[in-house]
């Protein structure tokens, strides 16, 4: 009799398993046409009815994905999705990718995990590979994921399969997609790595084993927590720079013309966010319950959760050479999302600036093409807030614009010619101007010459 293991790798290499992707975000659904794309029927599982309702209507939510892939798929049969975890028997594998926030006290929030494995487990069936894709600390998939399932009865490695391989999407990228970026795979055992790697071979161009879920797990933790320090690492220069007088992005700039040994990172208004602002936190959690202190990431999330505080300092700065004060003046936030050309606006700094400048007594707007609306309850304003149409002819009605996102979309030329002052947190005008305040760049009147060769 075929085992278990061989069953499932010849349903995986035949593209006759069942696929199944649990949370349909960012980088569920990304990850759900990948597999349907590559010849699996491929079922989402969402709490969420609208994002079933429109997966069903052919239609996509996630800039990343192409509608009319979404409905090539759906009209073909090969992607459906569904609120209801029953049709988990019928499935052969498994890819979780529900949220990983933190809570408020900054320890890991397991809840979404722990909902929708519990959900899995009560349709469970032998047989089936089981891969959690959602950020985490090391040891979640076999000391929460697994004693979950096996409270089944199943045994993992056994009777079920279980891996952990952390997703790397990048939202907004349009060079590095799901297909393309390498895959971190890690089993429980190696038959979980196995078949692990075989179901993501057949839809991503390179599989990386490694030799544990913890491993894997840890991957995905350096990697944003390199992030996170060498970001923190950044922008103390740029308030060290600040101070000095120096222009920390030319610095930056003429640093990086080093062909070795250097990467560039860039200051700016403050993390945002679903991974860099949270995922060291995970790491730091885990590594203090092991009785380490991880004092890199304490400090880079210290510097880094300061930034915005620095920003409405370098608004009030703007705003004394004109003998005005922060409170009353009219205040326009440019580009609100947590990075350029995007719509997330998860953990986005704009929203802790907008909070700290309507708390000094600024009438605060924003303008942002991808975020058309910020709920009473997403920022410290306590009142729901619609994106001002800005653009040249408007630029002139406030006492201060700052750049928070640089969206391509934006006029900056209209910008600097309307806006009475401009703080640009973001380096996005080139052109120095006397009423053009920077991120870590000295005083408009006090700044250098324009370089060029
Ligand atoms: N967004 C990114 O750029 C990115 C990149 C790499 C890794 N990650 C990680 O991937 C994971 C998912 O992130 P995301 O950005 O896709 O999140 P998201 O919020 O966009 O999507 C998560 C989805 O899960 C659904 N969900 C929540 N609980 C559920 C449950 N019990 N059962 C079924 N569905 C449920 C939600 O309704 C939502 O649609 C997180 O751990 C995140 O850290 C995200």
């Amino acid at each position: 009799m075929a085992s278990l293991v061989s069953t499932l790798h010849e349903k995986i290499t035949s593209r006759r398993a069942r696929t199944g992707v649990v949370g349909l975000g960012y980088v569920g659904l990304p990850l759900a046409v990948e597999f349907a794309k590559s010849g699996f029927r491929t079922t989402g599982i969402d709490l969420d009815p609208r994002k079933i309702d429109a997966i069903r209507r052919g239609q996509s939510y996630i800039p990343d994905v192409q509608t009319s892939d979404v409905t090539a798929l759906t009209t073909a049969g090969m992607l459906d999705a569904t609120t209801d975890f029953s049709v988990v028997r019928e499935l052969d594998t498994l890819n979780i990718c529900v949220p990983t926030p933190l809570r408020k006290t900054k320890d890991p929030d397991m809840s979404y995990i722990v909902s929708a494995v519990e959900s899995i487990a009560k349709h469970l069936r032998p047989g089936t590979l089981v891969s959690l894709e959602s950020t985490t600390y090391p040891g979640t998939t076999d000391e929460v994921v697994q004693p979950l399932l096996e409270a089944t009865g199943l045994k993992a490695g056994k009777d079920f399969f279980l891996a952990f391989s952390p997703e790397r999407v990048d939202p907004g990228n349009p060079t590095f997609q799901t297909h393309n970026v390498p895959k971190v795979v890690g089993g429980l055992t190696p038959d979980c790595a196995m078949l692990a790697g075989a179901l993501y071979g057949t839809a991503i161009e390179t599989i990386v084993p490694v030799s544990s879920t913890r491993v894997a797990e840890m991957v995905k933790l350096l990697e944003n927590t390199f992030r996170a320090v060498n970001i923190g690492l950044v922008n103390e220069l740029a308030l060290m720079c600040d101070r000095m007088n120096i222009d920390v992005w030319e610095v930056v700039d003429a640093a990086k013309t080093k062909p070795f040994g250097f990467m560039a990172f860039y200051p700016g208004p403050g993390l945002g966010g679903h991974c860099i602002p949270i995922d060291p936190f995970y790491l730091s959690w885990k590594a203090k319950q092991s009785g380490f202190d991880p004092r890199f990431i304490e400090l880079a999330g210290h510097i880094n959760a300061g930034m915005p505080h620095y920003v409405v300092d370098k608004v009030g700065e703007a705003l004394n050479t004109r003998k005005k004060a922060i409170n009353g003046s009219k205040i326009l936030v440019a580009g609100i999302a947590y990075k350029r050309d995007i719509d997330d606006m998860r953990e986005s700094p704009a929203l802790d600036v907008m909070g700290l400048l309507h708390e000094k007594g600024a009438l605060v707007s924003y303008t942002d093409p991808h975020v058309p609306h910020v709920d009473a309850k997403e920022w410290t304003g306590n009142k729901a807030i619609e994106s001002v149409n800005a653009g040249p002819g408007s630029f002139g009605r406030y006492d201060c614009v700052v750049i928070v996102t640089d969206h391509r979309s934006f006029d900056y030329k209209a910008l600097v010619a309307e806006a009475d002052l401009v703080v640009d947190t973001r380096n996005a005008i080139k052109e120095r101007a006397p009423h053009v305040f920077r991120l870590g760049a000295p005083q408009p009147a006090t700044q250098g010459v324009n370089v060029s060769v």
